[in-house]
């Protein structure tokens, strides 16, 4: 074909073939984002695991506790993958169970959570509410959680009183500003905990005072780890904070971690075990659910953690090197 004069056959041919890998770079990147929501909401989110963490928190000389710590469930009744997962946990065999909130996210979820737990009911229980114990989820955008994190929307009031009366009735104590010492497995458990900071219910100062140095572990709650509630307890002498509501980020971005925390704590402690100070140690539960609302994770699995506390060398100490292990029996299910 005989090429007009002045035009190169490559001149003539660049702007289609260009359009071309305009079309093509799109489209990839259309199917690359349709991929990862369908994986982020319909797979990662319900790819529960285990995560089993060492803490060297106890008092020197102290034999190990066994730990389970859940935190945000989000439940709706018919969530029942979630439910037959959180039922199998009694497996771990836990010397203590500690709760961080935020259980529901629907109306009539309490006989859900409550039948889930099952028989961990009948171990040593731990719990302090979150916003969604008290208020129900409400519409937003799904972004939000990333963009406008702290932005609290409240909606309808949850039945928070009937889940805690059927926790108390198996044994479990109701933290929420409150401090009890308490013995498991034969060692002695200085704990107070607080209302939820997120909804700035936290009235510390009505448990503020020295964490019993006695005791082979003193231990703090709360649902939402906000820092002027971790900088008391540590003030106080605790050696461990345990708190949930970051969801870990939900969204982990792969070799750099969470963007957002949903409160003032730093993305780089969203999940997972930090020291906090010269002598406390942090625990955030990346949860276990999300709002109905938000219903994604990437990079952030669902996850309840096993948290092994062992004697520190000298009153302190630095987490352990099994932080991170999944367990398949649990985490395959
Ligand atoms: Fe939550």
């Amino acid at each position: 074909m005989p090429v007009p004069s002045g035009l190169s056959p490559v001149a003539s041919l660049a702007p289609a073939a260009t359009k071309n890998v305009v079309t093509n770079t799109a489209l990839v990147a259309a199917g690359s984002l349709v991929a990862g929501v369908a994986y982020a909401t319909m797979i990662e989110r319900n790819a529960f695991v285990v995560r089993e963490v060492t803490m060297p928190v106890l008092t020197p000389g102290s034999a190990p506790l066994r730990v389970l710590h859940l935190s945000d469930f989000h439940m709706r009744p018919q969530q029942r993958h979630k439910q037959a997962w959180l039922r199998d946990l009694s497996r771990w065999d836990p010397d203590l169970v500690v709760n961080t909130g935020d259980n529901l996210s629907h109306p009539k979820a309490v006989p859900s959570v409550v039948q889930a737990m099952g028989d961990l009911l009948s171990v040593p229980g731990l719990f302090v509410f979150g916003s969604n114990d008290y208020f129900g989820p409400k519409p937003k955008n799904p972004t939000s959680y990333l963009f406008n994190p702290s932005k609290r929307l409240t909606g309808e009031p949850l039945p928070w009183q009937d889940l805690r009366a059927a926790f108390t009735e198996r044994g479990w104590l109701d933290m929420t500003h409150t401090k009890r010492e308490i013995e498991v497995k034969g060692q002695l458990v200085s704990v107070a905990g607080v209302d939820d900071p997120h909804l700035t219910r936290d009235r510390y100062d009505t448990i503020a005072g020295p964490a019993n140095r006695a005791a082979n572990l003193t231990l703090g709650l709360t649902h939402a780890p906000y820092v002027r509630v971790l900088d008391r307890f540590a003030a106080d002498g605790y050696q461990l904070v345990m708190a949930g509501h970051t969801h870990g980020g939900q969204l982990r971005l792969p070799g750099y971690g969470a963007l957002v925390t949903n409160c003032d704590l730093d993305p780089s402690r969203a999940r997972g075990a930090s020291r906090w100070g010269s002598e406390m140690q942090l625990h955030v539960s990346a949860g276990i659910g999300t709002s109905p609302y938000a219903p994604y994770r990437f990079c952030c699995r669902p996850e309840a953690t096993l948290l092994t506390l062992v004697a520190a060398p000298t009153g302190g100490g630095h987490v352990g090197s099994r932080a991170d292990v999944s367990h398949p029996a649990v985490s395959a299910r």
